[in-house]
């Protein structure tokens, strides 16, 4: 796979680009044989999460209602992820299972779309294997979607397009999947080509939004009520590149600060652009909340340096102690593999001992997972999987324990809950997440639903934190 780095153009998809989508969006809405019902299969990120609202809200617009469960829909349209193989294979499953179902409804139209279809050869080996799916498209040409979708409906075949570009398309329409929390957009792509990793080849070079089309944004969801605001990008720490305003990423936060949402959450931060300014922005603020997820990966130097991660151990602990100097108690979240290619059961040690000094509240631990195309997959030392698999069970039941042991801190003390559905366990219980990022549940019923709730925490409960109203 080749590094796009120099061959890729961004731009602002113009407005003439944006009023043909608009338009057969409006097309389809008038054609009598189109689909009636869609449903939207998402895999991956919080990045995914948010695409597959915008595919939501350009279905509706074309006169489309949500399914109740894909069997029953006339368009399905899977959003894939291709960061690690299960989830590619599970997307690839369930792809093909949807074949049966067309047997009973001839009607059926099958998508796929997302970072999956970006990887090299995806497209081919779709029209190849997989002679059912009629619609195929990337990330970047997510907002053709209306023009490619018209084609198939009024053409019949197949249609597959890839791109490969770096724009940023504003003003789509989007369905979101809570009223009272919105995720949005500030940059896309990432340029940190950290060496196991697929995401820059498959979402492109960094590029930043205006900070005024965020900020118009961000005041018309406040207008709809919203109380919690998500900033996503691959790196947000490094928004603003390119921009002739010259903006930053906390100068965004004190921006949106003043405005008043209630909360304010961002991902993902890497830490080699983890600024002091931007300590200082949290720490001043009034609605960012104190969490931060700030992924380490290894806790060996040797490691970090094979991932081209830039940062030592040292560096990462430094950073800790800085966030948590400005923001005591301050909610902290990471992601880390193991078994990295070279990986020794020393280093892998230290990653384990990191674990233990910094106690983090939660983790997501993951196996390494080569990606065609990446430096990694080429490296020697490829470990085997046995090895790999014990040592993500050693370094859960250290982080499971560590964990436990941190979420004593916040017992006796008091937390402000967005109530974000009926608990799994009870219908008697809601639960939501604290302002530390946790998982909170409390007694409560489907009306406390996008509430914010006043609680004192009372206990620790598997990796949870349970409380009663104030
Ligand atoms: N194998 C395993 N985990 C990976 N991640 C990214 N690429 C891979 C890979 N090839 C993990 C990283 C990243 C998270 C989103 O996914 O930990 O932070
Ligand atoms: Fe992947 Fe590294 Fe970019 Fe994160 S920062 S998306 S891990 S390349």
């Amino acid at each position: 796979m080749q590094d796009h780095r120099t061959d890729r153009k961004t731009a602002h998809i113009t407005p003439e680009e944006m009023a043909k989508q608009r338009q057969a969006m409006a097309e389809i809405r008038a054609l009598a044989d189109r689909p009636q019902t869609f449903c939207v299969v998402t895999y991956g990120c919080q990045m995914n999460a948010h695409d597959s609202e915008v595919i939501a809200g350009m279905l509706m617009e074309m006169g489309m209602t949500e399914a109740p469960d894909r069997e029953s829909a006339d368009f399905v349209i899977f959003n894939t992820c291709c960061v690690r193989d299960n989830a590619e294979r599970k997307a690839l499953g369930n792809v093909t299972w949807l074949k049966e179902v067309r047997k009973r409804n001839p009607r059926l139209r099958i998508g796929v779309c997302g970072c999956m279809i970006q990887e090299p050869g995806m497209a081919e080996r779709i029209l190849k294997q997989y002679p059912f799916v009629d619609l195929a498209f990337g990330t970047a040409n997510l907002y053709r979607m209306p023009e490619l979708l018209l084609r198939l409906l009024r053409d019949g075949g197949r249609v597959v397009e890839v791109a490969e570009e770096d724009t940023i398309a504003e003003e789509l329409p989007v369905q979101r999947l809570r009223r009272d929390a919105a995720y949005v957009t500030i940059m896309y792509g990432c340029n940190n080509f950290c060496s196991y990793c697929i995401v820059p080849y498959v979402r492109g070079r960094e590029r930043s939004r205006e900070m005024d089309d965020i900020l118009r944004e961000a005041e018309s969801l406040q207008r709809d009520g919203v109380k919690e605001i998500m900033l996503l990008g691959q790196n947000v720490n490094s928004y603003g590149l390119g921009l002739e305003s010259g903006a930053t990423f906390p100068n965004l936060l004190r921006r949106l600060d003043a405005m008043g949402i209630e909360r304010l959450r961002f991902m993902t931060s890497h830490p080699k652009d983890l600024s002091d300014d931007l300590i200082d922005a949290m720490a001043g603020s009034r609605h960012i909340l104190p969490q931060f997820h700030l992924p380490v990966q290894s806790g060996s130097d040797e490691v970090l340096r094979a991932m081209n991660r830039r940062y030592t151990r040292a560096d990462y602990l430094g950073r800790v102690k800085a966030l948590r100097s400005a923001i005591p108690d301050i909610g902290l979240t990471t992601d880390i593999i193991v078994g990295h290619p070279g990986e020794t059961e020393e280093q892998f040690l230290e990653t384990l001992s990191l674990v233990e000094e910094v106690g983090y509240d939660s983790a997501f631990t993951f196996i390494y997972s080569p990606r065609v195309g990446t430096r990694s997959a080429a490296m020697p030392g490829q470990i085997a999987p046995e090895v790999a698999t014990d040592r993500i069970q050693r370094l859960i039941a250290v982080q499971e324990r560590r964990q436990r042991e941190r979420l004593q801190r916040f017992v006796g003390t008091e937390e402000q809950v967005l109530v974000e559905g009926l608990s799994r366990r009870s219908d008697t219980a809601v639960s939501g997440k604290g302002g530390h990022g946790i998982s909170i549940t409390l007694a409560g019923t489907e009306k406390d639903i996008g509430e914010i709730i006043p609680v004192r925490v009372t206990g620790v409960k598997n990796n949870t934190l349970t409380a009663e109203r104030l």
